[in-house]
């Protein structure tokens, strides 16, 4: 396994629509080997989603993993490590939530995005089977954000009062509540 650079928001990648993945292309040894670099690269900076447009690869490959150990998620419940190819949102339910939101590709910033609390995603795993996965809550919001990237998202575009948009130095300062 190894590091790989993270893309930066002005990165045309980052805009793109990500290509799926067809079975003999998951199977590949470099398609396999950029899915542990994902893994390693998301825990390395700390992060709770990594996609492949974000190690400048336009393919549909999301890895998602909360470990509540670090300091940052400590009132954030776990997610166990989910990675899913050609993930799609299937259903969800109605109700929007406000909550932060960062992403590696925008380092240091935060900002409030309303997204599904409930959500219903199928695609498949590394091993080429299929998956279906219901989340709530924090675990519904990093996976609306994951493929927000694949369609060329990122979260600023979706938060609908600017003026949440903060560094983390002031978001500490000025915007950090309880459970926040
Ligand atoms: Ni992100």
């Amino acid at each position: 396994m190894a590091l790989r650079k993270i893309a930066r928001l002005g990165h045309p990648l980052l805009r793109d629509n990500a290509e799926p993945i067809t079975p003999l292309e998951l199977q590949a040894q470099s398609t396999q080997r950029l899915i542990d670099d994902m893994l390693e690269t998301m825990r390395d900076a700390g992060g709770v989603s990594i996609t492949a447009p974000q190690m400048h690869v336009s393919k549909q490959i999301i890895i998602i993993e909360v470990d509540p150990v670090k300091p940052r998620y400590a009132n954030k419940p776990a997610v166990p490590l989910t990675m899913i190819v050609n993930p799609r949102i299937i259903s969800h339910g109605d109700e929007l939530e406000d909550g932060w939101e960062e992403c590696l590709s925008l380092p240091d910033l935060r900002g409030r995005v309303p997204r599904w609390t409930r959500l219903k995603a199928a695609g498949v795993d590394r091993d080429g089977n299929a998956v279906e996965i219901e989340a709530e809550g924090f675990f519904a919001r990093i996976l609306q954000h994951a493929i927000d990237h694949l369609h060329g998202h990122v979260f600023v575009d979706r938060i609908t009062d600017l003026i949440t948009l903060t560094y983390q130095h002031e978001y500490e300062e000025y915007w950090r509540t309880e459970g926040g």
